[in-house]
């Protein structure tokens, strides 16, 4: 049933110290272990990371998003967690992805470090819609490149 999908974004603040080399290789851990597990209870969703922040969405059945979320946020790497949005949605905005990374590839830089630039990207000072939206366009256009 449709009105069984939700949908939660929320933004954080890296605490992973170090060289931006480690902090990468942190992200590749994190993302494995999100797109296992997510895989397995048919989340999807989307990570991003830009200037310390991390801010992620997550969409599934609500309790899985929930166990998900309570591990999430016990993580050590990141802090000061804020949810922006957890409610129903009429359908998922990243349907083929169990958690996609929007930041790993050359270009994914490049179309991020744009948007960072045009429209001042800032999660602190965003809501959860206008988040979703544009790590959903990031993606769509990323999937148009591949295709
Ligand atoms: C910013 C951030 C995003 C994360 N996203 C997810 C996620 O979408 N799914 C997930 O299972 N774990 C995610 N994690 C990792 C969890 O906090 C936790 O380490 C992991 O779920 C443990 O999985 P394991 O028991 O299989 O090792 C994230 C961690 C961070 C710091």
């Amino acid at each position: 049933m449709p009105s069984e999908l939700y949908r939660l974004v929320y933004y954080s603040v890296n605490r992973v110290t170090g060289k931006s080399s480690e902090a990468s290789a942190e992200i590749a851990t994190i993302l494995a272990a999100s797109q296992a597990n997510n895989a397995k209870v048919g989340i999807t969703g989307a990570l991003i990371f830009n200037s310390g922040i991390f801010a992620q969405v997550l969409e599934g059945k609500r309790s899985d998003i929930e166990a998900t979320f309570e591990r999430i946020q016990r993580d050590p790497r990141h802090g000061d967690v804020q949810v922006l949005a957890f409610e129903p949605a009429a359908c998922r905005g990243f349907p083929s992805w169990s958690m996609g990374y929007v930041g790993n590839s050359r270009e994914d830089v490049n179309v991020f470090g744009n948007i960072a630039v045009d429209t001042g990207f800032d999660a602190r000072r965003m809501e959860g819609d206008r988040i979703f939206q544009i790590m959903r366009d990031i993606v769509l256009e990323d999937e148009a490149h591949a295709a």
